[in-house]
C-alpha cells in the first residue's frame, strides 16, 4: 500500500519489556501525524489487542507527550498468549486461526499497517502476519542485543548503564571485605550484558554462554589476585552460561508459558568457590533492575531514529521489514532473513581479545 492510501496505522509493543518502548511509540505517533496526516491507534497487551477491540486507544501527538524518558510502556505487552507457535512445527503458529482473527481485525478497524516493537518472539509472529497479508514493520527491542540485522537493540545501553553502575556499588563493598562477588546479569544465551558491563566496570572474572567455563581458571584469577593490596575480585557471570559439559540452570527448572526462564548461575557458581578460596563469596542477581528504569541518552536517540524510520518504511511500502542500525545509519533488514536467528558473541572477536588482553579470565 502506498503513502497516499494510507489513512491509519497501529502501533504495538509486544514480548518483555526494555526501557524505550515509550520513545519508539512518540517518534511514531508524531512522525505519522505531522510528517503524513495519518491516524494512528495504540494496540495494548502487544497482539492480544488485536483481538479485542477493547484493547484499542488512539494516539495523538498530546498522548505521547512526556514520555519520551519514560520506562515500560504506555500501551502494555504480554509475552506470547495466543500468539504461541506449534511445538511440532516451530515455524508457524499453533492455531493459524488466531492470525486469520488478527488481519480481519485490522481490516474491520480500517489499521492499514502495523509498527510492532518487540523482540525474537515478536519478530516471529510479525513474520507469520506479514506473510498472510497484514503490512508491519518491526523495530528491535530487547536489553539483550541478540537480534541479527542490526548492530543494536534498543535497551541494550540502558541495562548495560544499569548493570555497569550496580557492579561499580558493588566493587566498594567487595573492596572494602576482600570478597568475591558474584554478579548475575541477563542476557538469555547470549552474552552481550556480560562483555560489555564486565569491561565497562572493569570485572576481574567474565563469564559468558558462548564460552563455557571451568571453576580451576576462576580460581587462579582469584588466586593472582590474593597477591594485590586489595584482595577482591568482581566475577560477572551471564545467566546462561555454563560450565563444560554441563548445562544452562533454569529459574523455574522447565519452561513456563513456552518461555524458558533462566537463572541460578551465581548462586552455582558460589558453591563451586566457597571453601576453595580464601575469601567470603557473595552473590548478587541484578533480575529485572537491568529491564526497568529510563532509557539513556543513546538509547532515547536510537529509539526516535528506529520509530520515525518505521513511520517512513510504512510509507515507502517496504513492509515485512526491520529497522536497524548498520555503523551510524538507520536501515532496512528483511525480517525473513533475520527472524528464529541468534547474534551471538563472536568467540574471537575483538571484545572477546580485548578482554583476554587484560588478563580478564572467561572461564576457559
Ligand atoms: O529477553 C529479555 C529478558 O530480560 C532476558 O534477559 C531474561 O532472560 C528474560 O527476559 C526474563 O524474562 P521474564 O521477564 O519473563 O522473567
Amino acid at each position: 500500500m502506498t503513502a497516499h492510501k494510507i489513512k491509519k496505522i497501529g502501533v504495538l509493543t509486544s514480548g518483555g519489556d526494555a526501557p524505550g518502548l515509550n520513545a519508539v511509540i512518540r517518534a511514531v505517533v508524531i512522525t505519522a501525524s505531522r510528517q503524513y496526516d495519518w491516524e494512528v491507534i495504540g494496540i495494548n497487551d502487544g497482539f492480544e489487542g488485536l483481538l479485542d477491540e477493547c484493547k484499542l486507544t488512539p494516539l495523538s501527538i498530546e498522548e505521547v507527550t512526556n514520555i519520551l524518558q519514560v520506562g515500560g510502556t504506555i500501551l502494555g505487552t504480554t509475552n506470547r498468549r495466543h500468539f504461541v507457535f506449534s511445538k511440532e512445527h516451530p515455524e508457524e503458529l499453533a492455531d493459524p486461526t488466531i492470525a486469520d482473527q488478527a488481519i480481519q481485525f485490522c481490516k474491520d478497524q480500517g489499521i492499514d499497517a502495523l509498527v510492532a516493537i518487540g523482540g525474537d518472539g515478536t519478530l516471529r509472529i510479525s513474520h507469520e502476519l506479514e506473510k498472510r497479508g497484514l503490512p508491519i514493520v518491526s523495530v528491535p527491542k530487547t536489553i539483550d542485543n541478540d537480534l541479527l540485522g542490526t548492530d543494536y537493540t534498543f535497551g541494550f545501553d540502558t541495562a548495560l548503564s544499569t548493570a555497569t553502575s550496580a557492579i561499580d556499588k558493588l566493587r566498594t563493598t567487595a573492596e572494602s571485605h576482600n570478597r568475591v562477588m558474584v554478579v548475575e546479569v541477563m542476557g538469555r544465551d547470549t552474552g552481550w550484558i556480560a562483555l560489555y558491563a564486565g569491561i565497562g566496570s572493569g570485572a576481574h572474572v567474565i563469564l559468558i554462554p558462548e564460552i563455557p567455563f571451568t571453576v580451576e581458571p576462576i580460581l587462579k584469577q582469584i588466586e593472582w589476585r590474593d597477591g594485590f593490596k586489595a584482595k577482591f575480585t568482581l566475577v560477572v557471570v551471564a545467566e546462561g552460561a555454563m560450565p563444560e559439559g554441563g548445562e544452562v540452570l533454569y529459574r523455574y527448572g522447565s519452561e513456563e508459558g513456552g518461555m524458558i526462564r533462566l537463572g541460578g548461575i551465581a548462586r552455582w557458581l558460589v558453591t563451586q568457590l566457597e571453601g576453595k578460596c580464601n575469601h567470603d563469596v557473595r552473590e548478587v542477581v541484578l533480575g529485572h533492575l537491568q529491564r526497568g528504569g529510563s532509557p539513556t541518552a543513546t538509547d532515547r536517540v536510537l529509539c526516535t531514529r528506529f520509530g520515525a524510520e518505521a513511520v517512513h518504511l510504512i510509507a515507502q511500502g517496504r513492509t515485512g521489514t526491520m529497522v536497524s542500525l548498520r555503523g551510524t545509519s538507520i536501515e532496512a533488514t528483511e525480517v525473513w532473513k533475520v527472524v528464529a536467528r541468534q547474534k551471538s558473541v563472536p568467540y574471537n572477536g575483538d571484545l572477546v581479545q580485548t578482554a583476554r588482553g587484560l588478563g580478564i579470565c572467561l572461564g576457559d
